[in-house]
């Protein structure tokens, strides 16, 4: 029998596909999975991006490919998923990544529509890409899904309904998949992270941000996609073989601060 204390804490080999990997956190995991020397499918709807991340990781040293797709488009998730295998020859991990923002009053007009496509790519989208990669992914041996929800799936925000809805999903999606595959050789877990740099945040004024960031996170700053990227790599390793079903929450303690941070300087 091995000693388990020798599982490895390496991904090096492996095949990942990063979904939204264009920017931010997709980006940010992207390459610390190529700088630990995995093979990685960059996947985003963002053809320039997509280019531009497989440039930079190709640059550094890296391994990696790119696929332009609009996960909305259910018909093309398939084909996508199989071209990605037949590049890299299987699936070892999928990082369902891509998100968008999407907030509406609940008595707005465009609410249908804004809950629409929140659902189809901050969720529906992943069990899409789960159901194509679950082929490969439990032939691997070590088959790893992590799935990136949010701290939305932990509480709730006022406009926000359709992105808090969905996150909430991610989670669920997370734990009943981890229960039903666990016997499949494949963990699924979530990531939550909190406030963090992205393209995602940049338009709110760093202004708002430093308040924020100040009255509600303990440790008074956002976080870097990079810090995020660190948690997921932690979830796909070898060594990861027994956590399953959790949730990672990334959020410099903003989720657990009671007082609300009143008494902290
Ligand atoms: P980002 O905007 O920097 O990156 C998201 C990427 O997903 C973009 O490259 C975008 O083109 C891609 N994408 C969006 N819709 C797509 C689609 N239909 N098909 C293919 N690609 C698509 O944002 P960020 O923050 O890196 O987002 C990553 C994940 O983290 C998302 O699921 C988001 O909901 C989640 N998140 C972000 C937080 C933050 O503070 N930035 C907090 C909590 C969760």
């Amino acid at each position: 029998m091995p000693r388990l204390s020798k599982l490895s804490r390496s991904i090096k080999g492996k095949i990942a596909l990063v979904t939204g990997a264009a920017s931010g956190m997709g980006r940010a995991t992207a390459h610390l999975f190529a700088d630990e020397e995995a093979q990685v499918a960059v996947l985003d709807r963002n053809a320039d991006g997509v280019d531009r991340v497989v440039e930079e990781i190709t640059q550094a040293g890296g391994t990696a490919m790119g696929w332009t797709l609009d996960l909305a488009n259910a018909a093309e998730i398939e084909p996508t998923l199989a071209r990605i295998v037949a590049h890299f020859g299987g699936l070892d991990i999928l990082v369902n990544n891509a998100g968008i923002d999407a907030s509406a009053r609940i008595q707005s007009s465009r609410y249908e529509e804004v809950w629409e496509r929140c659902f189809s790519v901050n969720l529906t989208a992943h069990q899409r890409l789960i159901r194509a990669s679950l082929p490969h992914l439990t032939k691997s041996g070590t088959g790893r899904i992590v799935n990136i929800a949010s701290t939305e799936a932990v509480g709730g925000s006022a406009f926000a309904s359709p992105y808090t809805a969905a996150k909430h999903g991610v989670m669920g999606l997370t734990r009943a998949l981890a229960v039903e595959l666990a016997t499949q050789g494949v963990t699924v877990n979530c990531i939550c992270p909190g406030a963090i740099h992205t393209g995602l945040t940049a338009a709110i004024p760093d202004k708002a941000k430093g308040i924020f960031a100040r009255r509600r996170v303990p440790l008074k700053r956002y976080g870097d996609p990079e810090e995020v990227a660190h948690a997921t790599l932690s979830l796909v390793l070898p060594a990861a073989s027994y956590i399953n079903g959790a949730t990672l929450v990334v959020d410099g303690g903003f989720t657990i601060q009671n007082n609300g941070g009143a008494l902290s300087r």
